[in-house]
């Protein structure tokens, strides 16, 4: 089973020539994974792009986030079936930002979850404490998806979660493909899967440096 590294570039950049500028200096520079799979998660209206630049690489697209419906009146959503047309594999859901900014609850975590199974879309689903994974585990789905674990004090600060802290939260969690996000760089990647155990990594800021992004990449390569 290959490491996932999940690129999630937020609301990030704010033009397509800055697009094509970071997958540029990225895909020269990752060539023939063996051990890692890379998925890039661009806001919603890059993905179009995105598609063709991917075609040729062995990048894969995704998204940050979806409706549960597949189409019809809901302004300014965009549906699981529109991002499986634009070839999407993955969708970041019930990301700590959107819970926080969007008042995103469980309820409608699980209908996007879902929306994305319906349409062979695999959610990758983010969670920041034990009770939440709890809840989720109980679910008729939760083997179908991709589990994340994101602390909310390693979101976006730059104080990566410990790895030894990291590891107690893998083993607690009975679940075969969990991921950990918050403060990954080229330092740590490749001890979040080696030594804490988790089956890859979500990356957000370093991911839109692309010297550091090669550099997480290329360790996960080496020291897997
Ligand atoms: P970060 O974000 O790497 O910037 O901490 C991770 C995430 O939000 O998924």
């Amino acid at each position: 089973m290959k490491a996932l590294i999940v690129s999630n570039w937020k609301m990030n950049p704010v033009n397509s020539s800055q697009v094509l500028s970071i997958f540029n200096s990225v895909k020269s520079k990752i060539k023939n994974l063996k051990k890692c799979e890379v998925v890039i998660c661009p806001p919603f209206v890059y993905l179009d792009r995105l598609k063709s630049y991917l075609s040729k690489t062995n990048f894969i697209l995704g998204a940050q986030n979806c409706f549960w419906e597949s189409s019809g009146a809901f302004t300014g959503e965009i549906s699981p079936l529109m991002l499986k047309n634009l070839n999407c594999r993955y969708v970041i859901i019930g990301h700590s930002e959107r819970r926080k900014y969007l008042f995103e609850k469980e309820e409608m975590i699980d209908k996007k979850i879902r929306a994305c199974l319906m349409v062979g879309l695999k959610p990758i689903v983010c969670l920041s404490n034990l009770k939440q994974f709890k809840s989720i585990l109980k679910k008729d789905f939760s083997k179908k998806v991709i589990l994340a674990f994101e602390p909310l004090s390693a979101i976006g600060t730059g104080k990566p979660y410990s790895i030894e802290k990291s590891k107690k939260i893998r083993f607690k969690v009975k679940h075969p493909f969990l991921l950990y996000g918050g403060s990954v760089d080229s330092k740590n990647a490749f001890s979040y899967i080696k030594k804490a155990g988790f089956q890859g990594i979500l990356v957000g800021s370093a991911s839109l440096k692309s010297g550091e992004f090669v550099s997480i990449v290329k360790s996960l390569e080496k020291f897997i």
